[in-house]
């Protein structure tokens, strides 16, 4: 009898000890899995070999791009703004040495500063820093207001300052109604190397719209 009772005890022990191990390869296979399929990270992203490639395929693809703009009375800085949010881009704003007074944009003043420089083929206003890495940028948006049909000449004194050579050239205007297409003509003259797109005039309160209808059709749309 008590062999009896000994060997059903051994029994019961052998069972629960297997029990045991079950459960634990079990524990083991559900954390390995759920390690196996984490939620994305970014972090997971870039250490994973396979999407490294796929990151570096997308910026071949898109090209890194730069909203360049100059505004005297802030129009074309909110344009700037909503393009260089829309586009996800970088924004640079050309900030002029001697920054322009409400005097010196008193176009019914014949002598104004503005008027003068419009006025004179030679003048090239001095821009205060400079963009350092220009070189690692495909598309530069370029945004102005139009002043005496055109665009001002301290954005010449940009043009003279960088080669864009090889990249693509975007340019956009406010201004009280005038078109851009004299300012594209002269940038085409000043960047003969660079591609440049159709330009576009538009007002801070249509921005959004027009834009989107701009880079649907210069090929710039995300
Ligand atoms: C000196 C000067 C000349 C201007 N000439 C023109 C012009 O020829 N045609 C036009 O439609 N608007 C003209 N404007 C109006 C501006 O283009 C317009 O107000 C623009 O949106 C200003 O942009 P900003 O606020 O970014 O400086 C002129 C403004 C100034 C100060």
């Amino acid at each position: 009898m008590k062999k009896i009772i000994s060997v059903f005890i051994t029994c019961i022990l052998l069972l629960s000890l297997t029990a045991c191990g079950n459960g634990s390869s079990n524990e083991e296979s559900s954390n390995s899995s759920s390690e196996q399929t984490p939620a994305p990270s970014v972090e997971a992203q870039e250490s994973d070999s396979s999407s490294e490639i796929n990151v570096s395929e997308l910026e071949e693809a898109t090209g890194n791009a730069l909203v360049v703009y100059f505004s005297a009375t802030g129009n074309t800085r909110t344009v700037a703004q909503t393009l260089s949010q829309m586009q996800n881009v970088e924004l640079y704003e050309i900030v002029p040495e001697q920054p322009y007074t409400e005097e010196d944009l008193d176009y019914n003043n014949d002598s104004c500063r503005a008027n003068l420089e419009q006025n004179d083929e030679t003048a090239r206003p001095a821009i205060s820093g400079n963009i350092e890495n220009i070189e690692d940028y495909d598309v530069i948006y370029v945004g102005f207001p139009i002043w005496w049909g055109t665009m001002p000449k301290i954005l010449n004194t940009f043009f003279d300052t960088y080669d864009l050579s090889g990249k693509t050239i975007a340019p956009f205007c406010t201004s009280g109604g005038s078109g851009i297409s004299r300012a594209v003509q002269t940038i085409e003259e000043l960047e003969p190397s660079a591609v440049i797109t159709e330009g576009l005039r538009t007002e801070p309160e249509n921005a959004s719209t027009d834009l989107t209808e701009w880079l649907n059709t210069i090929g710039l749309a995300n």
